[in-house]
């Protein structure tokens, strides 16, 4: 086992199968309850939700200072499955310190990350194994897991001072949504969302 309290190199390998990390300090678990409005079906939303807090995703991360110069990094897993059309997906963030940037590594399953800049700008991309995906500075960003039934799972590394700021995504979502149509992902308006976020 490492000691991560000293400041030597230290190596740990990804459990793609089962989608976790063979070394972790932190198990995050986000379920539907603490996604309260950001799925287009409130109806659907409400209903699942007296049924059961069904668990989304989860994030496996190895515990560095929270300061610039290190790297924060860990394994993302979004679990299959929709509320009405909407795919499961993160809850999406811009970074706190807003020039910082951050790379995802897709190692299993099929999705997509929508991003957005405070501008408005928007972009969808594509995540499948072994694709690399940049994530520049000032883009929020969220990944949504697209497939009917496997995980998608991700590697990603950010900036340690980049901290997570979620309070304008809460308040009007991300610009697009990504809904099944035909079997299909596809992008679509989100009629919460306006460019005054205030
Ligand atoms: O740093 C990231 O962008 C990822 O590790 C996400 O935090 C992770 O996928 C979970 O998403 P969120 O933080 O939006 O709940
Ligand atoms: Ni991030």
């Amino acid at each position: 086992m490492t000691d991560q309290t000293k400041d030597v190199p230290f190596s740990f390998g990804i459990d793609v199968s089962n989608a976790t990390l063979e070394h972790y300090d932190n198990h995050i678990k986000r379920h539907l309850s603490e996604m309260a409005g950001q799925y287009q079906d409130q109806e659907v939303y409400d209903a699942l939700l007296t049924q059961e807090d069904v668990l989304l995703y989860e994030v496996y991360e190895t515990q560095r200072p929270e300061v610039a110069g290190e790297l924060l990094n860990g394994l993302s897993v979004v679990h299959p499955g929709k509320i009405g059309d909407e795919y499961f997906m993160t809850k999406g963030h811009f970074h706190a310190v807003l020039e910082t940037a951050e790379v995802y590594y897709c190692l299993k399953g099929e999705g997509v990350m929508v991003m957005e800049t405070p501008e408005g700008d928007w972009v969808v991309e594509e995540m499948r194994p072994g694709r690399v995906l940049c994530v520049p500075p000032r883009w929020a960003h969220r990944s949504v897991n697209t497939s009917a039934n496997e995980d998608l799972v991700f590697f990603f590394v950010y900036p340690g001072h980049s901290g997570h700021d979620y309070g304008a995504i809460e308040k009007t979502g991300f610009r697009k949504l990504v809904v099944e149509r035909d079997g299909k992902p596809v992008i679509i308006d989100n009629p919460r969302w306006h460019a005054s976020r205030g």
